[in-house]
């Protein structure tokens, strides 16, 4: 099965591509995450994402497209996978599609958790997210046992650098401009299904599940 989620920033993609992951048994690929790992580590590509990332704007495609194609080709990918923060773009969908078509696969599902603006302001101020297995928290709705540390992996829990607020703005800004187009370009492939992403995170679960199948 393979699956893309689409929302805004905040919007609780990561939340439930984990949750689809595990239940699946299907790897969960976060572009925004393997740039974060990329940052801590210190790589070139690293450096140049973090320039874009602090701004709230997107990496440029160029930098994107081929990491995530070359990570799909991965033998834990053999029965799908879900993409989180990928595609951001028309052209980034068009070489997704590109590259499936040459292989004779397409995507199954695209997933729209929709939230509106208003709501993700306030969600982005109570996350923390740990800097060591990337487990995210949110200090009203899923705190964590100790307060800054990883329920997991005993990590420290951080907010990230792009949820100030007038980052946030600015990448709400950017999700609407170059982002929200994809929900039609879904729409016409027959393949964009839509969850309430303003329920609580096992309500929005379980409307998933009721797409993908137990
Ligand atoms: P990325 O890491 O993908 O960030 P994003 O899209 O801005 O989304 P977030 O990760 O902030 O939110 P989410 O939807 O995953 O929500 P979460 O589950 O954490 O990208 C970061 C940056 O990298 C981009 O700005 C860009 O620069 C770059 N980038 C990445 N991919 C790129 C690409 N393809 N092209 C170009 N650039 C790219 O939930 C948010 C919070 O809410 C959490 O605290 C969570 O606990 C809580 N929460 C979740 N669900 C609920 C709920 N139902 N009720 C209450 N709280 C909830
Ligand atoms: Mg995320």
């Amino acid at each position: 099965m393979k699956i893309i989620m689409l929302g805004a920033p905040g919007a609780g993609k990561g939340t439930q591509a984990k949750r689809i992951a595990a239940k699946y048994g299907i790897p969960h690929i976060s572009t925004g995450d393997i740039f974060r790992a990329n940052i801590k580590n210190g790589t070139e590509l690293g450096k140049k994402a973090k320039t874009y990332m602090d701004e709230g704007k997107l990496v440029p495609d160029e930098l994107v497209v081929d990491l995530v194609i070359d990570r799909f080709k991965e033998d834990d990918c053999a029965n799908g996978y879900v993409l989180d923060g990928f595609p951001r773009t028309i052209p980034q969908a068009e070489a997704l599609d590109k590259a499936l078509e040459a292989i004779g696969e397409n995507i199954d599902y695209a997933i729209d958790v929709a939230v509106p603006d208003e709501n993700i302001i306030v969600r982005m101020g109570g996350r923390r997210a740990c800097v060591d297995c990337g487990a995210t928290y949110h200090m009203d709705h899923r705190a964590p046992k100790v307060d800054g540390v990883c329920d997991h992996c005993g990590g420290k829990l951080i907010i990230r650098d792009d949820d100030q607020p007038e980052t946030v703005e600015k990448r709400l800004a950017v999700y609407h401009e170059q982002t929200q187009p994809l929900i039609d370009y879904y729409t016409d492939k027959n393949i964009l299904k839509t969850v309430d992403g303003t329920l609580k995170m096992e309500d929005v679960f379980t409307e998933i599940v009721d797409i993908l199948g137990e």
